[in-house]
């Protein structure tokens, strides 16, 4: 599937591993530069080559996200390497609970709250001033089903995955008029390392995660970098302030 791009830089947070990689591969392959960042320089580094081998363009920059003075840095990276930005994948995350809402500790909270809210609300603060300075670009943040509904065993995920649509439907009217669009992707079980750590030490777990999905299945790392891909391209010009399932029609149930 090819897709059409008005634009020629692409960043991907979160792109050591899973949904970045292929993201970052995928906006690689239809020949637009990638800036990869993630805090994991080994794994960022081996997405670069991936790409690298297969013919594209990138550059790895490692940022933790919850740091203000590292995601502005990031930016004044991007402009080092490729003069512009003009697509934003703010995808890195995490998920650590173990158990119920009471089970919970504060730490827990300030992690995860840390990487999804605090990140994708501190990447989107530096990156807005680069799209208006451009006269417009496109921002896509990794949300999840668990912000669309409840998650149980993952409230604070849920949480935060739900404050990541406020985010982006707050920012997406801000800058309307501006040539900035600003969407969500809310992907269902995807086989990503967190997945594998989440549910395959337990077989029947795996099992149950696979029936969640009308389709009977859970999803992949590629389907969820179309959806991004998508949102991005010029083809969804008119689509901002979305938060996109793609779940194998989990949601529709
Ligand atoms: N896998 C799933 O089933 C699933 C479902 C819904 C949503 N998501 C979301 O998709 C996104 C990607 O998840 P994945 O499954 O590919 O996970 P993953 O664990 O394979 O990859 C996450 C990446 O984020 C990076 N990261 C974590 N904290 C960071 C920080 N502070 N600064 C910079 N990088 C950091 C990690 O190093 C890793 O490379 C996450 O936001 C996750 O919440 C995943």
């Amino acid at each position: 599937m090819s897709m059409k791009f008005s634009g020629q830089v692409a960043l991907v947070t979160g792109a050591a591993a899973g949904i970045g990689r292929a993201t970052a591969q995928a906006f690689a392959a239809e020949g637009l530069k990638v800036v990869v960042a993630d805090y994991d320089a080994q794994g960022g580094e081996a997405t670069v080559q991936l790409i690298r081998s297969a013919g594209g363009e990138a550059t790895f920059i490692r940022c933790d996200v919850t740091k203000d003075v590292e995601v502005k840095a990031l930016m004044d990276g991007v402009l080092a390497a490729y003069g512009r930005l003009d697509y934003a994948f703010n995808n890195a995350g995490i998920e650590i609970e173990k158990g119920k809402l009471a089970d919970g500790n504060e730490d827990e909270f300030d992690a995860i709250m840390g990487v999804n809210v605090k990140g994708v609300w501190l990447c989107m603060k530096h990156q807005i001033p680069l799209l208006l300075a451009q006269g417009g670009g496109a921002i896509v943040n990794t949300a999840s089903v668990a912000g669309l509904g409840a998650a149980p065993k993952m409230s604070i995920y849920a949480a935060s995955k739900h404050a990541v649509i406020g985010l982006t439907k707050s920012a997406a009217i801000e800058y309307a008029k501006k040539q900035i669009r600003v969407n969500a992707v809310c992907p269902a079980v995807i086989d990503t390392d967190m997945f594998r750590r989440a549910y395959e030490s337990d077989p029947k777990k795996a099992e149950f995660a696979a029936a969640m999905h009308p389709v009977g299945r859970v999803g992949k790392v590629e389907e969820i970098a179309a959806a991004v891909l998508y949102l991005c391209s010029d083809g969804a010009s008119f689509t901002t302030g979305h938060a996109l399932a793609v779940d194998g029609g989990s949601t529709a149930i």
